[in-house]
């Protein structure tokens, strides 16, 4: 099948690169490819590129530039803030999430009931509107509320059951 004939449907998970960041990004990829975190010279460029990335990136977002990280994906991103919201509020063991979340945050959140940690799952209705209103105060005060804005993979995927 020739790609013009394609409907593709996952542009959510992965998408064709736009032609202004090929050509933004084939210098880094080719010429100067050194450690942007790395202190010797080389770096220097990629580290330059990096900073202005983060600057254009919370302009766009309204927040600071301090305030982006940048992950090799969703996955890590996930786990890197459900675990992180945890460490930094100690007091804080109550996830409230979604049912039809991706399996990166699923898994995530079913490990951490494991670990003593509570995971309210919300239903959600077929346009996938969160279900059950939450009502405060949860019986522990701090907590964390995730919820997906999108999702690419939902069809064809089961809810979890917790
Ligand atoms: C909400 C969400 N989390 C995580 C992932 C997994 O991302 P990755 O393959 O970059 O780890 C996806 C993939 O589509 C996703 O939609």
């Amino acid at each position: 099948m020739a790609n013009d004939e394609i409907i593709y449907l996952d542009n959510n998970a992965t998408t064709q690169l736009d032609p202004a960041v090929i050509e933004e990004m084939l210098p880094f990829l080719t010429k100067y490819y050194g450690n942007p975190s790395s202190g010797y010279a080389f770096a220097t460029k990629a580290r330059k590129a990096v900073d202005l990335a983060r600057e254009r990136l919370a302009a766009l977002l309204g927040c600071e530039p301090s305030e982006i990280v940048f992950t090799s994906g969703g996955t890590e991103s996930n786990n890197a803030v459900i675990n992180s919201a945890l460490q930094f509020e100690p007091r804080g063991n109550h996830i409230v999430t979604s049912a039809v979340e991706h399996s990166a945050v699923l898994r995530p959140c079913q490990d951490l009931t494991k670990r003593g940690c509570e995971v309210t799952f919300l239903g959600v209705d077929r346009h996938g509107n969160v279900l059950r209103s939450i009502s405060f105060p949860f019986p522990r005060t701090n907590f964390m509320g995730q919820k997906a804005w999108a999702r690419s993979t939902s069809i064809g995927e089961r809810a979890f059951t917790p």
